[in-house]
């Protein structure tokens, strides 16, 4: 089957690799204030969700372009960007993505404008062998990183495509992929269907059988957010065809309690839900004893951390009484940690779509939109191809 390349993390992720992402990223990390990442979808999300989740510290503030086409976004990053040192980092698995494609124009244009022929050494690119992107950064000189041809967008967290950037944020990727390969090595050791991964992929299909269409991956960290949206599209795009599939969604606690949560919890009963806890989160907050009489005298002497493990627990408790709750532990909000949740996710969902009897790897309904606005482009254009505009 193509698109399996994600599963041996050492393919796109050895040793010299590692190094080659390691040192492009020390250029950026010595010499930018600001490292734009252009991409939309598999081509920006698993960056995004390990650099919003752990913030390392030091080196260039990290902006994310490509994935809209809102002039609203484009002009804030403009204005964002106005007197800093920039490099880019376009990634496109073929390069014929609007969005992108777009974004790209837009900041090279501005990189031209203010380094003149230098520009070209701002601009990294990831982009498959043979691509047209490939061959444009032959012609311009720009640092081009090899987006696997064998794998998928959503899929590739932990080649080229999600290390680089993470690096250049000054995540410790060594430590991702360690995580991945940790799990992998599980998983080859023990083949038994009860190991969580195997055993989740079995578990949300046979609540499919029985009449869910929801699952919730629910959270009670704030920065767990973008790795959300990376769970999302990645089960979305992977099972989500031929009028099959569970509509992932995600649950921000305690903060949607206050909102979807009383449908979660008496609503149409369609929804299940996946618990992802933390083991530590490396955070502590104390709350003062404090002598006004504002009705929280309970909460004195507290740390908070303790205060939301104890509402994930009574929100599972209150849920599970009518909704189906499955529970993934992440030990740590680390980059280990991260690999090794990279890889569960990846695993169990193509196991989970094989189970549906679907290809987790196409995404045939995504391509119908598109078709209409090139269309419509063109027609704008006076009939021009889209790539003459
Ligand atoms: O998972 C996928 O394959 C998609 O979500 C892609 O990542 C997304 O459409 C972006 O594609 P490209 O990198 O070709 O611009």
């Amino acid at each position: 089957m193509d698109g399996m390349g994600w599963m041996d993390p050492q393919k796109w992720a050895d040793s010299r690799k590692i190094d080659t992402f390691l040192e492009y990223a020390a250029q950026v990390r010595e010499k930018a204030d600001v490292f734009v990442l252009i991409g939309v979808g598999g081509s920006n999300q698993a960056a995004r969700a390990v650099i919003e989740a752990l913030r390392p510290e030091g080196g260039p503030r990290i902006l994310y372009a490509g994935n809209n086409l809102s002039a609203i976004e484009m002009n804030r990053i403009l204005c964002e960007i106005e007197g800093k040192s920039v490099y880019l980092n376009v990634i496109a698995k073929n390069f014929e993505t609007l969005e992108p494609g777009a974004a790209f124009r837009i900041l090279r244009a501005e990189l031209k404008k203010r380094y003149g022929d230098a520009y070209r050494e701002r601009i990294f690119a990831t982009g498959t062998a043979g691509s047209s992107l490939e061959a444009l950064c032959r012609e311009k000189g720009y640092r081009f990183l090899e987006f696997p041809e064998d794998v998928g967008g959503r899929y590739s967290a932990l080649t080229s495509v999600g290390l680089f950037p993470m690096a250049a944020a000054g995540v410790n990727i060594r430590e991702l992929v360690r995580g991945a390969l940790d799990l992998r090595k599980e998983l080859e050791r023990n083949q038994k269907e009860d190991h969580p991964v195997r055993a989740y992929a079995a578990m949300r299909n046979e609540l499919y059988r029985r009449g869910y269409r929801i699952e919730l991956l629910a959270y009670f960290e704030p920065s767990l957010y973008w790795f959300s949206r990376w769970w999302i599209q990645l089960f979305a795009e992977s099972e989500g065809k031929e009028e099959r599939g569970i509509y992932p969604a995600s649950f921000q606690c305690t903060e949607d309690l206050h909102s979807t949560g009383q449908f979660v919890q008496e609503g149409t009963p369609i929804i299940f839900e996946t618990f992802l806890e933390i083991g530590d989160t490396g955070s502590s907050l104390v709350i003062a004893e404090d002598e006004e009489a504002d009705g929280f005298a309970y909460l004195a002497g507290r740390d908070l951390d303790e205060v939301n493990r104890l509402a994930a627990k009574a929100v599972k408790e209150a849920h599970e009484k009518r909704n189906p709750c499955l529970e993934i532990r992440m030990e740590k909000l680390d980059a280990y940690w991260f690999g090794r949740m990279f890889y569960f996710f990846e695993y169990a969902c193509f196991l989970s779509a094989r189970l549906l009897n679907v290809d987790p790897f196409d995404q045939p309904g995504v391509e119908k939109y598109k078709k209409i606005l090139f269309a419509a482009l063109r027609e704008e254009k006076g009939g021009k191809e889209k790539y003459e505009a």
